[in-house]
């Protein structure tokens, strides 16, 4: 028999959540310390009476290709970061209390780089090929308590090389957990809320719940499921009562009303949750926790993207997973860094290229307010280097899909499922057949958000995964003077920009003059007339072929309603895929930031397009030979005009007209200070200055935030600039700075953001290139304030406190 009570509150008659006597039923555990590593093959580690001892201590997330040294030998190629790869090994021993002795307990991995296998006390429990998939086991029937050990053991195998075209790092790169519950439980991933109706006034939830019955007895249970606001109080509750069979799963449904729901979007992006209490007799045993969040959107083929009603711009950019000198690893800390600068930019999008996420990025995603993009896959059947998913697909794509999916598909974030990059099939008829499966198996899983592949063939009759029907949402890569012609070609089709630009640029550096556009490469097989030190001009003006530069593109989405938006390849550069140079270029030049977080001057052009903040952003730096001519570009928005001066003199006022998106001086260097205003009905808005530097004096040291939490994780991001002894940015500075550290931090990672920088990653020392550069400090777990200091020969040293907290 089954009972369903509905109760949904007005928001005046909000009650408080009542927790505090009912302990957490769940028992989460983190399951990143002290884990043994060993590179090489070591399939004796897989024998519990093994001893690990000599093997590293380390903590997860981690990955070992970070630590490496570059080199071009290595199998990965400069495409993949040009550090190693190979096979290693890890190993965890613990002990579990007898208290857990009757619970259902499984192991989490979030993501491990990749073809891992799994071992509990000597029982092989699975191997996952994708590096990318969150993944479970289940450890119960293999487990020991008490005082007997247990021992995981996990073997991670990159070694057959190269499998990705860009730096995929190696080893247990994401999280992993421990989670232990009653044998009746909501099942891994067991959770699925969708909201049928949006708005002001209302808004419904369903929720499915599977529940899965691991023990020999048929059950009774009650499901007892809430949803929080963001105080913590209830504002709708559900209850069903039902049976249960023995060894078996079953999905209920819960229906919740809210009333004058506090709406998510990319400004305010409010989050509700929904917690799952399940009840067997009066006894409490499991509580589980899914996200949610009122948002409705519809894509149209005429007039683009719409969030909650509103006509919204997708202003996206794609991120590969890398945190630059951390590599692979991810971290909360890093991935929100990464996400603050993009929403300082004025992004309100992001596309996960080309590959399942992390939890954490849309965690934040959901929290900071983005909308996303998620993708399966860059490749299926057919390959684009040589031992990449290719040789998995047969075997693996219909799981991983599934899984994908099931994970991403509660996040208020998540609006589109991309079922691929630039995928091979797309050219040949097997891409419809493969398409329409793919679609049916999101499709399966999750109605309410559009399919969508990222695609190059814009000839409609060649393309076959758009001959396939099945797509929701057309995904064009590039060709942005193809857009103009897409209403005819692709009549009543919903589009977007899926990927765009790919410009090249290294912060700080400028090539004269800058209204010379250059593409890589030239032409067919031609090398690329570069700079000799591996530079490409920071003035965008130089993207590959197949791209534009940002402005080319960016005029292009603007002035077209039905593109629904655009995502720039790529926000940050990322390791691997060094475009336009060989090595010693080991990272991309792609990102509007470079690999150490620092923009690039482009970055304010977007600014001043895509955000509310009042911008003025003049370069180059002012330090040239005399009587050179220089070009002086500004960004800037909210104003009329902006007037230069030279040595407080005018070099007149300059307005952008049409659809300029700059305004530029021609001007022969002369020593001293660059002072531009920016004016709008006659009063200033803005004024910036740059003044002719002298030689490097000192060290400034900045972080981004006041104290670091003593937990091991936490994240302080030091940035380094030399300056001279007035205080200006000495624009070529790439003074060798020294580290020390003590206290509750240790270095975890340096960084300059030159793209073909041979120093390693992991070190307590880093030149700075262009007068920057960057150290990122990680909780030790000590509690002890951390002191930093930075020296440099000839250069006055600098220090710095962080203060520790819990
Ligand atoms: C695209 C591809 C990206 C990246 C980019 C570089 O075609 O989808 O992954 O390779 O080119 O321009």
């Amino acid at each position: 028999m089954k009972r369903f009570i509905i109760l949904s509150f007005f928001l005046s008659l909000l009650v408080a959540c009542n927790t505090s006597e009912e302990k957490n039923a769940r028992l989460i555990e983190d399951f990143n310390f002290d884990w043994r590593f060993q590179l090489g093959d070591h399939p004796e580690a897989i024998d519990s009476l093994f001893s690990a001892e000599n093997w590293r201590t380390i903590n997860l997330p981690h990955d070992w290709s970070i630590e490496g040294e570059f080199s071009k030998e290595h199998p990965a190629k400069p495409e993949g970061g040009a550090l190693p790869t190979g096979i290693a090994w890890y190993r965890k021993t613990f002990e579990l209390p007898e208290t857990l002795k009757n619970k259902t307990i499984w192991i989490e991995f979030d993501g491990v780089y990749r073809n891992s296998e799994v071992w509990i006390n000597g029982q092989h429990l699975g191997k996952r090929p994708n590096g990318y998939i969150s993944f479970a086991y289940d450890l119960t029937e293999h487990l020991n308590f008490g005082e007997s050990q247990n021992v995981i053991v996990v073997k991670v195998d990159n070694s057959e090389q190269p499998n990705s075209r860009w730096y995929s790092g190696s080893g247990i790169y994401r999280n992993v957990r421990l989670v232990a519950t009653e044998n009746l439980h909501v099942a891994h991933w067991g959770t699925y809320a969708t909201t049928p109706e949006v708005s002001k006034e209302k808004a419904t939830v369903n929720l499915e719940v599977t529940l899965q019955n691991e023990s020999e007895t048929d059950k009774s249970f009650r499901l007892v499921s809430s949803i929080l606001n963001e105080d913590g109080l209830t504002v709708a509750e559900a209850i069903l009562e039902d049976k249960i069979n023995k060894n078996t799963s079953k999905t209920t449904i819960q229906y919740f009303e809210v009333l004058n729901p506090n709406l998510w979007d990319t400004k305010h992006p409010y989050q509700y949750k929904i917690q799952t209490k399940v009840y067997e007799k009066n006894k409490l045993v499991d509580d589980y926790e899914t996200a949610l969040g009122f948002r409705s959107f519809n894509f149209d083929a005429e007039t683009g993207f719409f969030l909650n009603g509103v006509s919204t711009k997708i202003h996206g950019v794609c991120l590969h997973h890398d945190n630059g000198a951390l590599g692979a690893v991810a971290n909360y800390e890093a991935i929100k860094r990464k996400l603050q600068i993009m929403k300082e930019m004025g992004v309100n999008a992001i596309r996960v290229s080309h590959n399942p996420s992390s939890l954490e990025l849309l965690e934040l995603c959901d929290k900071m307010g983005f909308i996303v993009q998620v993708e399966a896959f860059d490749v299926w059947k057919k390959k684009k280097v040589k031992a990449d998913y290719n040789l998995f697909w047969d075997e693996w794509h219909e799981q991983d899909l599934k899984d994908f999916v099931k994970r991403d598909r509660n996040y208020p974030s998540v609006m589109m499922w991309s079922i691929g990059n630039e995928i091979r099939e797309q050219f040949d008829s097997t891409g419809i057949a493969i398409t329409q499966k793919l679609v049916n198996i999101v499709k399966d899983l999750d109605k309410t958000r559009p399919v969508t592949c990222a695609l190059t063939e814009n000839v409609p009759e060649k393309n076959f995964i758009y001959q396939s029907g099945a797509l929701d949402l057309l995904g064009f890569n590039y060709k942005h003077k193809d857009y103009y012609g897409f209403p005819e070609k692709f009549k009543g089709e919903k589009i977007i920009a899926s990927e765009s630009v790919s410009a090249l640029e290294t912060r700080g550096h400028y090539d004269l003059p800058s209204d010379e556009i250059k593409r890589w490469p030239p032409a067919y097989n031609e090398p690329f007339d570069g700079n000799d030190d591996l530079t490409v001009s920071a003035y965008d003006q130089v993207s590959a072929y197949w791209g534009a530069t940002h402005e080319e593109s960016w005029k292009a989405v603007k002035s077209l309603d039905y593109i629904a938006g655009t995502f720039i390849w790529t926000g940050f550069d990322y390791i691997g895929e060094p475009i336009p140079y060989p090595y010693p270029a080991r990272s991309s030049y792609f990102g509007i930031v470079d690999l150490a977080g620092f923009p690039k001057d482009v970055y304010y052009m977007y600014q001043s397009e895509w955000s509310d903040a009042d911008v003025l952003h003049i370069f180059p730096y002012w330090n040239w030979d005399e009587g050179q001519e220089v070009d002086i570009w500004a960004y800037y928005n909210n104003a009329d005009e902006v007037e230069l001066f030279l040595n407080g003199k005018s070099l007149g006022k300059k307005s952008k007209e049409n659809d300029d998106l700059h305004v530029m001086w021609r001007v022969p260097f002369e020593a001293g200070t660059l002072r531009a205003v920016s004016r709008k009905d006659g009063n200033v808005v803005l004024e910036k200055e740059i003044h002719t530097a002298g030689n490097p004096s000192k060290i400034e040291l900045k972080a981004n935030k006041e104290s670091l939490k003593n937990d091991n994780y936490d994240l302080v991001y030091l940035t380094i600039s030399i300056l001279d002894s007035e205080g200006n940015l000495v624009p070529k500075a790439n003074n060798l700075i020294n580290f020390e550290i003590s206290g509750g931090g240790k270095i975890v990672g340096v960084d300059n953001g030159y793209q073909a920088g041979l120093e390693p990653f992991k070190a307590n020392f880093r030149k700075a290139y262009n007068g920057k550069c960057l150290v990122i400090i990680q909780s030790n777990g000590k509690a002890e304030n951390v002191q930093l200091t930075a020296s440099s020969d000839g250069l006055a040293s600098e220090s710095i406190q962080i203060k520790i907290s819990n």
